[in-house]
């Protein structure tokens, strides 16, 4: 696996310039999902393996957690369809990882189904048809923080995606007044709205789990805005500096952040 996430890095960060997909990313989206496990939980919502399946809801943190480190390990083999790679990837590092812990064939089917199917359907365009499958995709979208997006902006990929991630501040789940979940997303300026529009509101769209999710955003100093829903944002051309781009002490300084937030810097998030 820890090749796997270093090959998927070495295409994502060296070769494209995007954020971290490897091993960093795989714990924020692990974690962000079991948090949300549980305060669905909190909530009575039954996870879909236990309902469905008759699972317990231990085998439904073990589907949410697998598929969260597995779910771009496809960006070793390329970025784009990546999720459909990922379940090539997986497949047979799934099979290592569940037969010594699950004996029963049956059981560890359905384990292994559950996972691929989560994997498959954190693609922002593909239905998911579980709540763990939700729980994954809201989850990686929830991994938007300014830290996490400072290697194509120190790169000098000067696009509205990284200049807009620069400006959220924090993630903080708990618990909803209304709705089992309440996600905070504080900013220090508008322009992190496109964020939100674009990758997570489409994320949760296809998630299965907007009817369970409250959505606050807060521009530092402002008011809070509960139930915030962003409007649409037209994608635009990337916007791309020609002389940081150009400049290869600003490409050497952002392979340096990257290696350097990559090794010892965690997600700025909880
Ligand atoms: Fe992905
Ligand atoms: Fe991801």
């Amino acid at each position: 696996m820890w090749a796997l996430w270093q090959c998927a890095n070495v295409n994502a960060m060296d070769r494209l310039g995007i954020s971290d997909h490897g091993w960093v990313h795989a714990q924020v989206v692990a974690n962000l999902g079991l948090k949300l496990l549980r305060l669905l939980g909190e909530a009575g919502i039954s996870p879909s393996s236990v309902r469905h399946h008759s699972l317990t809801p231990e085998d439904a943190e073990v589907i949410v957690v697998t598929a969260a480190l597995l779910h771009d390990v496809g960006i070793a083999i390329h970025r784009d369809e990546h999720e459909h790679f990922s379940l090539l990837a997986a497949g047979s590092v799934l099979r290592d990882l569940l037969s010594p812990v699950y004996l029963d064939p049956v059981r560890r089917t359905i384990i292994w189904s559950e996972v691929l199917h989560a994997i498959i359907s954190h693609h922002r365009d593909i239905r998911c048809l579980t709540v763990e499958a939700g729980i994954v995709k809201v989850a990686d979208a929830l991994d938007m923080t300014k830290g996490r997006y400072r290697v194509p902006f120190e790169a000098g990929k000067l696009d509205i995606h990284s200049v807009s991630t620069t400006a959220i501040e924090r993630v903080r789940l708990s618990r909803g007044a209304a709705k089992p979940v309440r996600i905070d997303i504080t900013l220090s300026n508008s322009v992190g709205l496109f964020q939100l529009d674009e990758l997570l509101r489409r994320k949760l769209h296809t998630s299965g789990l907007a009817d369970h999710v409250e959505l606050a955003a807060q521009v530092a100093g402002d008011i809070p805005r509960s139930g915030y829903s962003p409007p649409m944002c037209s994608m635009e051309e990337p916007w791309r500096s020609p002389v940081r781009e150009q400049h290869p002490r600003a490409k050497r300084q952002g392979r340096a952040v990257a290696e350097t937030f990559s090794k010892e810097k965690g997600p700025n998030v909880w």
